[in-house]
């Protein structure tokens, strides 16, 4: 799949293209139901043109604008919209498996400040206005090990100009990784970004330490299963 975004000004932004996998294993019938029942009414639409309201999507009144990106099948998104009621929350995901997961929990859970974006997350954040939101997640998201595979990669240069942009000043991004070459990647972009000032730790011990209240994530859990130890926790700041 790729794609011109076209910006605010009218102007196509720069060309992006998306590797992701969007379907696996069939459905059980329970999630293919939800699909049918539940997601039509988390689903977020992207206008044909112009931007999108962030008040329609992250609801009227809500404390902070809180966003992941590849939220897989969603457990650490449902847990701290159910912990947080008072903020609202978009999760992108493209993967049906990943989708028909959260669908089950924000019925179960009777989740009520989640909407679901189901394509490339980029797409969305072109979509939305300047600093619109205070905190974006990208955990755990598709490493692309191979060097002729690392342009791939979800961050980039246009996407972290992306999220400069549509993060509040003051606002916050959190990667999480544990690929090493990842995180280098990940470093090497965020100092050629003025945008962004490095929260954690130029210590590199800090670097190992999980975000406040932290509970593994599937992937992170699968990578610990697999023999790999150690994760990277990085916070960047919007800069004012
Ligand atoms: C390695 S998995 C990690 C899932 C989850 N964050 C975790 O830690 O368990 C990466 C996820 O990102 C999703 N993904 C990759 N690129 C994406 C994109 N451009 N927009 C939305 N989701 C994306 C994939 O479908 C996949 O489910």
């Amino acid at each position: 799949m790729s794609d011109n975004y076209p910006s605010k000004s009218g102007r196509q932004k720069e060309h992006r293209a998306f590797f992701g996998r969007v379907s696996g294993k069939r459905l059980h019938k329970g999630q293919r139901e939800l699909f049918d029942t539940l997601l039509p009414d988390l689903r977020i639409e992207l206008p044909n043109k112009g931007q999108i309201d962030p008040q329609q999507i992250f609801g009227i009144g809500a404390k902070q604008n809180i966003l992941e990106i590849g939220y897989g099948g969603g457990e650490h998104l449902t847990r701290i919209a159910i912990q947080n009621p008072e903020n609202g929350y978009v999760g992108c995901e493209v993967f049906t498996g990943g989708i028909g997961k959260i669908l089950k929990t924000i019925a179960a859970e009777n989740i009520k400040n989640i909407s679901l974006f189901t394509s490339d997350a980029f797409r969305l954040l072109s979509a939305l206005p300047d600093a619109s939101l205070d905190l974006v997640y990208l955990l755990y998201p598709d490493p692309w090990p191979k060097l002729r595979h690392n342009k791939r990669r979800f961050v980039s240069n246009t996407t972290l100009n992306e999220l400069a942009r549509v993060i509040k000043p003051g606002g916050r991004f959190r990667f999480a990784t544990d690929i090493e070459d990842y995180a280098n990647w990940t470093l090497a972009h965020m100092v050629r970004n003025e945008a962004f000032c490095w929260q954690t730790s130029q210590n590199p011990q800090f670097w190992h330490t999980p975000f406040e209240g932290w509970q593994s994530t599937r992937y992170e859990s699968k990578a610990r299963r697999e023999g790999r130890m150690q994760s990277f926790y990085f916070t960047f700041v919007r800069c004012a």
